[in-house]
């Protein structure tokens, strides 16, 4: 892949809220999940955890945590992907908190780049109840929801979601 090939891929992903409830293709999620075990990580310690979500009445009740967001409700997969404290702290103390959100953020990426690789749909969804999430995946009080994110055959949006221009976001040498 070529540097043109990368930011046609990168820009031709976007976030899909609307799925087809086919079953989850178990190849398919295969791949997903080793893009994740690729990604980096502070210290390599993999300070991320995932819960494989496709069982309806679990992903009806992880909409229902997550604000009520249908899509949840209908992708077939959703990948619940957690931050998992205890491993980074017991290297990083107190640091190892963010060490682990970034973890898990970055593993979430490369698994919902993994699913565009595959012409699969994919929605991050970071809204929603800890408490509740906690509750429907039976999470030990170390690990911190940060992602669900669904996955699934869904409908193609016509282009890219619009964004700021970059020097919006960027500075140079200093603020
Ligand atoms: C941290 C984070 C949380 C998000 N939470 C939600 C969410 O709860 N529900 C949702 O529909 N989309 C959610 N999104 C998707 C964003 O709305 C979306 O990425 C953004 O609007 C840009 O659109 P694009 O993904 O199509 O490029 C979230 C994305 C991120 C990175």
């Amino acid at each position: 892949m070529d540097s043109s090939d990368f930011l046609e891929f990168v820009s031709t992903r976007s976030s899909i809220r609307s799925y087809r409830d086919e079953p989850p293709d178990e190849q398919a999620l295969a791949y997903i999940l080793s893009c994740a075990s690729t990604a980096p990580s502070m210290g390599n310690l993999e300070s991320w955890d995932v819960v494989v979500v496709s069982d309806p009445e679990r992903r009806a009740a992880l909409a229902e945590a997550a604000l009520d967001q249908p899509h949840i409700r209908e992708a077939p997969v959703v990948l619940a992907v957690s931050a998992n404290y205890v491993r980074a702290m017991s290297r990083y103390g107190d640091r190892g908190i963010l060490y682990a959100l970034c973890d898990a953020s970055i593993a979430c990426t490369y698994m919902m780049l993994a699913a565009h690789a595959l012409g699969l749909a994919s929605c991050w969804t970071g809204a929603f109840d800890d408490e509740d999430v906690r509750t429907v995946l039976e999470l030990p009080p170390h690990i911190r929801p940060v992602c669900l994110l669904a996955i699934g055959p869904g409908e193609q949006t016509s282009g890219m979601t619009p964004r700021l221009p970059i020097e919006e976001h960027v500075h140079v040498e200093a603020w």
